[in-house]
């Protein structure tokens, strides 16, 4: 029988308005993508991981990180640390943000996260995690939930040792992803380990990894009894992928591909300010126009123009009548009229019909 992706769910006292999560990711899970994500269908978006460090020492950049939009929630704030004084001071912030789960990274493989003790180099130290776990649960009122992978070494099953400890401690609900932290991303996500996850504790488990179709998120929870599933990768400048899960397939026009990113440029541009946004909207020009949209000189050529107002004016041209979906009124209404404590008046992009900003 097809699983109700629609169908709601609680983690800790929150509800999640249905079973599609937005993957963390670091690099991309801007508010804009988070945002997107919420408008194509995902019940749950998660910030990247923030790290607790920077929150500790007032980092600017890093507190730019627990901004909190009306128009996200339901909203996990991700953070990675190892101390678990410090863990607990950030939930605090976490909380005070707006935000409506703190969730704890003891996934991460990167060596600069593992070398401090944090990420997947927690699944080798189940007493520190679970201490980690307890002084979270402890400082926040809010649900703490844990994403993980299998272990650190391939083949690893630390994670069914784990996990049970964790919801112990206080975890409202874990994510596993099946790869060890040793693979990275390589080989395929094993997600008979999230059935005898699920099977191991009382709490919602969240499976991430490869769901990349409706066909691969009915059979994922249909065989392992997952709460929900989490869509990363197939997400990136992809938002339609989202939107097939949850049972519309249909292809974007060309125009809807353009207004999509033009509405995505504005509202990073809004959050990270036109300089440091320039650099990090290249990598999405390939992600949107691709999988045959747009040839790939045009792809390279946006990458190579100096200013995001050239990127804009070119793309327009490709797709004119891209301008008519973008000012289209269940766009506009989703996202222009949106402001929060991230909008600066300097970019140019500030929207007319401001709101108030979030506590
Ligand atoms: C670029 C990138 C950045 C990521 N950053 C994070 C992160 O900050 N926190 C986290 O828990 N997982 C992170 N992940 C892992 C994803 O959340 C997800 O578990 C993984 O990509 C597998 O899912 P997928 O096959 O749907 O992409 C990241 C993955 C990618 C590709």
């Amino acid at each position: 029988m097809a699983v109700d992706l629609r169908e709601s769910w609680a983690l800790g006292g929150v509800e999640i308005p249905g079973r599609l999560v937005l993957a963390p990711m670091a690099g991309v899970s801007v508010q804009a993508f988070r945002r997107q994500g919420r408008r194509y269908g995902a019940g749950l978006v998660c910030s990247e991981m923030v790290s607790v460090a920077g929150i500790q020492h007032r980092n600017e950049r890093t507190l730019g990180y627990l901004r909190v939009a009306s128009d996200e929630h339901p909203l996990a704030i991700q953070i990675f640390g190892s101390d678990p004084t410090a863990m607990g001071d950030a939930a605090r912030m976490v909380e005070a943000a707006g935000a409506d789960i703190v969730d704890m990274n003891f996934g991460c493989p990167v060596k600069k996260v593992t070398k401090t003790g944090a990420g997947a180099s927690l699944l080798d130290d189940a007493d520190l995690a679970c201490r980690l776990v307890e002084a979270v649960a402890a400082a926040t009122s809010l649900p703490v939930s844990v994403k993980m992978r299998r272990g650190v070494e391939n083949g690893s099953r630390r994670c069914l040792e784990v996990g049970p400890r964790l919801v112990e401690a206080g975890a409202s609900s874990l994510t596993l992803h099946p790869r060890s932290a040793k693979q990275m991303y390589t080989g395929t996500a094993d997600h008979s380990l999230t059935a005898e996850l699920v099977s191991l504790v009382d709490v919602p488990v969240i499976a991430s990894g490869d769901i990349t179709s409706r066909a691969r998120a009915q059979s994922v929870l249909a065989t392992t009894g997952a709460a929900a599933v989490m869509v990363g990768r197939a997400a990136q400048g992809n938002p339609w992928a989202l939107r097939e899960i949850m049972g519309d397939d249909s292809e974007p026009t060309r125009e809807e591909v353009v207004a999509e990113l033009v509405l995505f440029m504005r509202e990073t541009v809004r959050e990270l300010g036109e300089h440091r946004a320039n650099g990090f909207l290249k990598k999405f020009y390939g992600w949107y126009l691709g999988r045959g949209r747009f040839p790939r000189p045009f792809k390279q050529e946006l990458v190579t123009l100096p200013t995001l107002a050239e990127v804009e004016t070119r793309l327009f041209a490709a797709a004119p009548g891209a301008r008519a979906v973008l000012v289209a009124p269940s766009r506009r209404d989703t996202t222009e009229g949106r402001v929060d404590s991230l909008d600066r008046a300097a970019n140019g992009y500030v929207p007319t019909r401001a709101v108030a900003p979030e506590a």
